[in-house]
Formats: C-alpha cells, sequence, structure tokens
C-alpha cells in the first residue's frame, strides 16, 4: 500500500484529490477524497477508457499524462498517471490560468494542435473539458502542449461507434463546438475569473 502524505498535496477537483508520487517526482496518484463514497465516476470512466487506449499499436501520449494502474493508498483505492511539468519542473498550470493571465487570442495556436490531436487519435473526451482540466505544459519558454487531466472518456450510454474513427470524430467535433461556444468565451471567462 502506498502512504500519501498531506506535503505530497498537489491539487483537488470536485471528485478527487492528487498527489505527488512518493517514488517517483514523474507521477502522481489520484484519489476519490470523499472517502465514504470512495470511489468517483470520473476516474471508472477515466481508467476504462485509460485500459482501451493502451490496447491500441501506436498512439503518442503528446497531450494527455501517460497512464500507469491503479494502486491501493492509504486514502482509498487511485490510480498513477505521468505529473504534467514544465521544462523547468513546475507543475503546470492550468489553462484557465493562462487565458486568464494573456487572454484566448495567444493561444490559438495551441488549441489547434490540441483539438487536431484529439481528432486523429479519436480520443474521447466528455463534459468536464473544460479550461480548469487543461494543463498548459511549457517545454521551453516558446513551446506549449494543452495536456487534458480530466474529462478523458465518454459517458454515454452507447459507446459502441467510439471505436470506428469517422463516428469517433463526428462526436469530438460535436463535443469539441460545445466546449468552445460555452466556456472559450470572454464572458465566461470573466464570471469564473478566479479571485486574485
Ligand atoms: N496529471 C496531472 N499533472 C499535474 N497535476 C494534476 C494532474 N492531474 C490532476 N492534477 C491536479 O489535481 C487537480 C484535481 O485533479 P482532477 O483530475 O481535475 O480532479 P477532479 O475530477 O476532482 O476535478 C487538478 O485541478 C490539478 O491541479
Ligand atoms: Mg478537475
Amino acid at each position: 500500500m502506498i502512504v500519501l502524505k498531506e506535503e505530497d498535496f498537489i491539487g483537488k477537483g470536485n471528485e478527487r484529490a492528487c498527489y505527488l508520487h512518493p517514488d517517483d517526482k514523474n507521477k502522481a496518484i489520484k484519489v476519490s477524497y470523499d472517502q465514504e463514497i470512495g470511489r468517483s465516476k470520473q476516474s471508472d470512466t477515466e481508467i476504462k477508457y485509460y485500459k482501451k487506449l493502451l490496447k491500441r499499436k501506436k498512439l503518442s501520449w503528446k497531450h494527455l499524462p501517460k497512464f500507469y494502474g491503479e494502486v491501493q493508498t492509504n486514502k482509498g483505492k487511485g490510480f498513477v498517471v505521468e505529473l504534467i511539468r514544465d521544462y523547468d519542473g513546475e507543475v503546470s498550470k492550468s489553462f484557465k490560468y493562462y487565458i486568464e493571465k494573456d487572454g484566448l487570442q495567444k493561444y490559438k495556436k495551441e488549441l489547434e494542435n490540441y483539438k487536431n490531436y484529439l481528432l486523429e487519435n479519436y480520443i474521447i473526451f466528455n463534459y468536464g473539458m473544460m479550461q480548469g482540466n487543461i494543463l498548459l505544459r511549457k517545454n521551453s519558454e516558446i513551446d506549449f502542449d494543452l495536456v487534458l487531466i480530466d474529462g478523458l472518456g465518454d459517458v454515454a450510454h452507447f459507446t459502441l461507434f467510439n471505436e470506428i474513427p469517422y463516428f469517433a470524430r463526428r462526436r469530438i467535433t460535436r463535443r469539441w463546438n460545445k466546449f468552445v461556444n460555452k466556456y472559450l468565451q470572454e464572458d465566461w471567462i470573466e464570471k469564473h475569473r478566479d479571485k486574485k
């Protein structure tokens, strides 16, 4: 069993807390922080989808944290993923943070690359895919990648066609347009701006 210490806490959202892996500074462990429920729907969806992705012959992990399997921890069942860090070793900050700081325009190219990656690799994401759940990894001072840390996998009942690239891409395009039209809007960004 892996013991997660409070000093290794990285961040949390609505369902999950993320800790630094005690044996590897480039890995993170995600656990459901509601000890009573002990599980998270998004974790179940994510793990299921990661297992599907691992079966693919070739897949680029450029815009996803790598997946290293499930583990038992003192905070219940968890799973290990790549901890996304910038070139200087800092844990990458969210896309939300950068949009609020610099505006959307600056990241047009990064968004385009990220969208193309999802389409080319027919990576299905769900409605958790918003700027607070995407990190911007700085590979250098000028080269950035968007990385999806929460919202991977499908929540729809009927997912059989996701294995067929044509249908998967149709679903991805629809969800992408919803993401852009709902969240990547100046008024939404302004309204949800983090207080300084
Ligand atoms: N792979 C990762 N690399 C770095 N930080 C991460 C990673 N995954 C999660 N985090 C951090 O942990 C927080 C919670 O994780 P997240 O998966 O978004 O949980 P939730 O589903 O509860 O929103 C994130 O907002 C982020 O700060
Ligand atoms: Mg989240």
